[in-house]
C-alpha cells in the first residue's frame, strides 16, 4: 500500500524520535532522521537496525522487509536536506521557544502543503502554531514510549489546524499499525489528562496515613486488575518525569482541585528519590528488582464472635452469602448482640461516621469494601475506625481470610482505597467527555492502550455502577469537604443511563 506520506522526516533522534522513525519506515515511507547532535542520529539508526534484526530473528519481520526498511531510513545532516518531505514530525526537547524556532525554519523550507507535526506531550499546539505563516498545517501527533509497542497516538487539532491535516495523520497512524484518537488542544490531551486520578488519589490516601505504599499497590492490582500499582508505576516512570506532569496539568487548568499534585512526590523529587532508575523510589531496588516485604499473615482466632451485618451495607445479600460460605455465625436480629462483630459496607463514607449514624458500637465495627463484587476481586479490604478493638479487627481479618483470599486491613478513611481511586478515575474521564476533549469512544481506546488500564474508565464506571460511583463521590465530598470529589455534570447526567452508551453519537465539535 502506498504510504499517505511518501517522504517523512523526524527531527530529534532521542527516545521518541527513533521510535517514530522506525514505524514510519516500516509503514513504507522514505524517512530522514535529523538531530542537532550528529552522533545521536548515528546511534539511533544503529539502535533501530538492532530492533529490526531482533524482529527478524523472532520471525516477526521477513528478511527482505528488514532490508527495505534499512534502505528507507537515512540520516540527514542539515535541515535543508528535508525540503522535499511531505511530513515532518518534531520530537525535540520540550521547550516552546526551541520548538517554535524550529517549526518556523521548517515552514520556510517545506512546500506549502507539507504537514508539520509535533510530538509534544505538554505544550499547546495552538501556541506552537501561533507565529507560523500556515498554522493550519500544524497538528499534534503524540506518541507514547516505547513508540513501536504503544499502539496509540493522539492526533491533536490546534484552534487553526485544518481538519484534513488531522485526517491525513490519522490515516497514516493506521498505516503504521497504530490506533489514532482525536483530541482537542487541551492540557495533557487525553491520556495524560485521564491518567491524573490514579497516582494523585493514591498519593492522597498515603498522605492521610490510611495505609502504606505496598498495600495500596496490592489492593489496586488485586481488586481492580491494574497491572502495576500506582507506586510501582510512579517508580517506573520516575518522579522527574511524572511530578512535573502533575504540576503542569494542575496549573494549566488554573488549580483545578481534581488534578492537585502531592507534596509527597515534590519532596521525593527534591531529594532525588526518583524511582527504579535511581535504585530507590517508593520501593528499594536491588539490581532493578523491587524489594518488597512479605505480607503479614492473617491472625489465628480461636473464638470467632458471631457476625451482624448492617442493613445498609452495599451488596448486603452477597455479603451474607459470603459470610455463610466462610462458616460465620450470622446474627439476624435488628441490632447486634453485645458480642457481635459488626460489619458495615459503606460507599464513600468512613467507618466512624457510619457507626455513629447507625448507632453501632464503634469498638466492634469493621468496614468492608464492596464496591466491586467479591467474586470479581482477588483481595478483600477491611477498614477499622479509631475505636475498633484489636480482637474485633483480628476476628474480621481471620474470618475473611478463611478461604485463602488475601485480606488487607487499612485505617479509616472515606471510601477505602478502591472506591476513591476508581471514582476519581471515572470522574475525571467524565469531565473529559463533558469538555468534549474527545469522544467517549476515543477516550476508552486512549486509556486502555495508552495507560494499560484493565477497562476504559467509562466501562469501569458502568461495570461498578454509575450510581455507586456517584454515591462514593457525593459522600467523599461530605467527608472531606473537598471540591476534588465534585462529580462532573456529565457523570451526574449519564449516571442514570450508563456512561459507555451512545459512543457513536457524540462528536467533539
Ligand atoms: P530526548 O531528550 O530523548 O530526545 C530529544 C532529542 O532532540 C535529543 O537527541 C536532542 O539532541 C534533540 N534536539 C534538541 N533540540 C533540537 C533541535 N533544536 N534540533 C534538532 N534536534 C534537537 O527526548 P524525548 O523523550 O525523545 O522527547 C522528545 C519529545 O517527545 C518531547 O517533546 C517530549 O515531551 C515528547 N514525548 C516524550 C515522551 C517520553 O516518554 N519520553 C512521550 C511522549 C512525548
Amino acid at each position: 500500500m502506498k504510504p499517505i506520506f511518501s517522504s517523512v522526516s523526524v527531527i530529534g533522534a532521542g527516545a521518541m524520535g527513533r521510535g517514530i522513525a522506525q514505524i514510519a519506515a516500516q509503514s513504507g515511507s522514505q524517512v530522514f532522521l535529523f538531530d542537532n547532535q550528529t552522533d545521536v542520529v548515528t546511534s539511533a539508526i544503529d539502535n533501530i537496525y538492532t530492533q529490526w534484526d531482533k524482529l527478524q530473528q523472532k520471525g516477526r519481520m521477513a528478511s527482505d522487509a528488514v532490508l527495505d526498511c534499512k534502505q528507507r531510513l537515512k540520516p540527514a545532516h542539515q535541515l535543508q536536506e528535508l525540503a522535499s518531505c511531505d511530513l515532518v514530525v518534531e520530537a525535540i526537547v520540550e521547550r516552546l521557544d526551541i520548538k517554535t524556532a524550529l517549526l518556523a525554519q521548517l515552514e520556510d523550507l517545506l512546500a506549502p502543503d507539507a504537514v508539520l507535526a509535533s510530538n509534544t506531550s505538554s505544550l499547546s499546539i495552538t501556541a506552537l502554531a501561533a507565529k507560523l505563516k500556515r498554522p493550519q498545517r500544524l497538528a499534534g501527533f503524540h506518541f507514547f514510549n516505547p513508540v513501536p509497542l504503544m499502539k496509540v497516538v493522539e492526533v491533536i487539532a490546534g484552534l487553526k489546524t485544518d481538519a484534513s491535516v488531522c485526517a491525513a495523520l490519522s490515516a497514516y497512524a493506521r498505516q503504521m499499525g497504530h490506533t489514532p484518537v482525536n483530541a482537542q488542544d487541551t492540557p495533557g490531551f487525553i491520556v495524560n489528562h485521564a491518567g491524573r486520578a490514579y497516582g494523585t488519589e493514591a498519593l492522597r490516601i498515603i498522605s492521610e496515613g490510611v495505609s502504606d505504599f505496598a498495600t495500596v499497590d496490592r489492593i489496586l492490582r488485586d481488586q481492580v486488575g491494574f497491572r502495576l500499582g500506582p507506586f510501582e508505576l510512579l517508580d517506573l516512570t520516575a518522579l522527574d518525569v511524572s511530578h512535573p506532569v502533575m504540576e503542569s496539568i494542575y496549573h494549566q487548568y488554573y488549580e483545578e482541585a481534581r488534578y492537585r499534585p502531592s507534596v509527597i512526590t515534590a519532596q521525593r523529587l527534591a531529594g532525588g528519590i526518583l524511582g527504579r532508575k535511581t535504585g530507590q523510589g517508593f520501593y528499594q531496588y536491588d539490581n532493578g528488582v523491587a524489594q518488597i516485604a512479605p505480607e503479614p499473615q492473617a491472625p489465628q482466632v480461636d473464638n470467632m464472635p458471631p457476625v451482624w451485618v448492617s442493613p445498609r451495607a452495599a451488596r448486603r445479600a452477597e455479603l451474607l452469602q459470603l459470610l455463610k460460605d466462610l462458616g460465620a455465625k450470622i446474627e439476624t436480629g435488628q441490632s447486634p448482640s453485645a458480642q457481635a462483630l459488626t460489619l458495615v459496607a459503606p460507599l464513600g463514607f468512613d467507618i466512624t461516621t457510619v457507626a455513629v449514624v447507625e448507632r453501632l458500637d464503634p469498638a466492634r465495627t469493621v468496614g468492608i469494601d464492596l464496591l466491586i463484587e467479591d467474586s470479581a476481586t482477588k483481595r478483600r479490604v477491611l477498614a477499622t475506625n479509631p475505636a475498633t478493638r484489636s480482637d474485633m479487627r483480628e476476628a474480621a481479618q481471620a474470618l475473611f481470610a478463611r478461604d485463602g483470599k488475601p485480606v488487607s486491613v487499612i485505617r479509616d478513611s472515606g471510601g477505602f482505597v478502591t472506591q476513591r481511586v476508581v471514582a476519581s478515575i471515572v470522574n475525571i474521564a467524565s469531565d473529559i467527555c463533558q469538555q468534549r476533549i474527545c469522544t467517549p469512544k476515543d477516550l476508552e481506546i486512549a486509556v486502555t492502550l495508552g495507560l494499560g488500564y484493565p477497562l476504559g474508565p467509562l466501562t469501569m464506571g458502568d461495570r461498578y455502577g454509575p450510581s455507586n460511583i456517584l454515591e462514593v463521590l457525593f459522600n467523599l465530598q461530605t467527608v472531606y469537604g473537598d471540591p476534588r470529589y465534585r462529580p462532573s455534570p456529565w457523570l451526574r447526567r449519564r449516571g442514570a443511563i450508563g456512561l459507555s452508551l451512545l459512543h457513536e453519537e457524540e462528536s467533539i465539535t
